[in-house]
């Protein structure tokens, strides 16, 4: 028995995969992508005469890189072969020194938290704004983004996440406009955004609206394998900075596996991303329309304009209601064969991609409407307050590196944390190192705990931590 056994098992479930990468598991007959998958080990190469090199491209590395500039009508591309962290590291250390101040929100991806740590970054959070329907949090506050801008002159950057996760946006011109006022360089986490640029009927991409840099995560939303991400840098930046890190976040051996799969994905979207998105963005809005007088809700346009905001990307499905999502993901799995990507109490989110087929959605329909039918829907799952204060004391890399003793988690109220949880997906720590150990955390941790993968902590179910070290 291998892995491969284990995974071509899953393969035969033949389930309908509404969940990362984004191809789906298929090829859609591409030719380039049938000639990836017959070549895989005969292109799985090094670098030899011919194949340039990703960290001192001038060959063949850089002509695929030039496609990817152009595409996103950008100042540079640099291919990612670890995923968007990589990215996001080398955006955020190869822009700021040790020390420099950077404003990030609060639910931002734990890279975008490592980054910070492993930078030795003074941060300071904005607070999300919470759609209480669905207890997600969805946007920000431009007014607060800019008082912050304003109470911290001495900020280098400011890090956000567009689209989130659950495919909403904020004003992201209005808060470039003000960053650059100021001087402050806006970093966009684009991670869930590759898509954008494809549509006039999605959110605009980030740096088409002139951001100084976004990661996007080509694997999670285009038809590129898993780790394929890229970085994309506006005109006029100095990539100095970010050139030297990516050469210390990405591995010396690049896959070219990989790096093919990126320039594909970007080939396929030059050519037929609009058509593919389109009607992608159809389907899911016929779903949404499917299920106006149902039990379930879903958040779409039509939620432009409430907790602040301001544009909704159309592919993305996330889908709340009295059965809880943890329940709805297992029946859905088990009974229907349709695999979501992440369930929380209340919701499940379903990434849908350029890569879908329509009966996808038409199979979608029927098992919630027949669960609907058989189940009952009595709101019998514990929510919590995702609405935290956070109370930032220590810096979060002293208190990574402080002197610090582990105790039981229930014992921990009021103490310092010297470690990160992060439930997963999505990836947002609910407890970051120098934080306060609050009520409302424990309470959290308590009701995620043996329902969601707990990571960041040492003690996987959370039942031990280590905080620091009091005299
Ligand atoms: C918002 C966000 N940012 C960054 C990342 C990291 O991306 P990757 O998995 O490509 O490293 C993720 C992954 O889940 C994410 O959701």
């Amino acid at each position: 028995m291998a892995l491969i056994d284990d995974l071509i098992r899953y393969k035969e479930e033949n389930n309908i995969r509404f969940h990362m990468p984004g191809h789906k598991g298929h090829t859609m007959e591409f030719e380039k992508l049938e000639s990836l998958r017959e070549n895989l080990f005969e292109i799985d190469v090094t670098e030899v005469e011919g194949t340039d090199n990703l960290h001192v491209p001038t060959g063949i590395i850089k002509n695929a890189m030039d496609r990817a500039r152009e595409f996103y009508k950008c100042g540079h591309s640099f291919f990612l072969v670890n995923g968007s962290t990589a990215g996001i590291y080398s955006m955020i250390l190869g822009l700021l020194k040790p020390k420099d101040k950077i404003i990030i929100q609060r639910n931002c991806h734990r890279s975008v938290f490592s980054a910070c740590l492993l930078g030795d970054l003074e941060v300071r959070y904005i607070n999300p704004s919470i759609d209480k329907d669905f207890n997600i949090p969805v946007s920000i506050k431009t007014e607060e983004v800019i008082n912050i801008l304003d109470e911290n002159k001495d900020a280098k950057a400011i890090l956000l996440t567009y689209p989130t996760y659950y495919g909403t946006c904020f004003d992201l011109k209005k808060v470039i406009n003000e960053a650059r006022k100021r001087g402050v360089y806006v970093l966009v986490d684009a991670a869930h955004g590759a898509h954008l640029i494809c549509s006039d009927n999605l959110p605009d991409d980030p740096i088409m609206l002139g951001a100084d840099a976004a990661v996007y995560s080509l694997h999670k939303t285009t038809p590129a394998l898993t780790q394929c991400s890229i970085l994309n840098v506006r005109e006029g930046i100095d990539v100095t900075g970010i050139k030297f890190m990516m050469s210390v976040f990405q591995t010396t051996s690049p896959s070219y596996v990989l790096m093919s799969s990126i320039d594909l994905a970007i080939d396929i979207m030059n050519n037929k991303g609009k058509e593919l998105v389109e009607k992608n963005i159809c389907y899911a809005n016929k779903l949404r329309n499917r299920l106006k007088n149902s039990k379930y809700c879903t958040i779409g346009l039509d939620r432009i304009g409430k907790f602040d905001i301001f544009d909704v990307d159309s592919t993305r499905l996330v889908i709340s209601s009295d059965i809880g999502g943890i329940l709805l993901d297992n029946i859905l799995r088990e009974k229907y064969k349709i695999q979501v990507e992440m369930a929380d109490s209340k919701n499940i989110v379903l990434i849908g991609t350029m890569f879908d087929k329509e009966e996808y959605y038409d199979i979608l329909y029927r098992a919630l409407v027949d669960i609907q039918n058989k189940y009952e829907f009595n709101s019998k799952y514990d929510i919590f307050n995702i609405n935290i204060d956070y109370k930032q004391r220590i810096n979060m890399r002293s208190a990574y590196y402080g002197n610090k003793e582990r105790i039981p988690f229930k014992n921990a109220k009021g103490r310092i944390s010297a470690e990160m949880i992060v439930p997963y997906p999505p990836g947002v720590p609910i407890l970051m190192p120098g934080e306060e150990i609050t009520e409302e955390v424990i309470e959290a941790v308590n009701i995620m705990r043996g329902k969601v993968t707990l990571n960041g902590i040492n003690d996987k179910d959370a039942e031990f931590i280590y905080v620091i070290k009091e005299d």
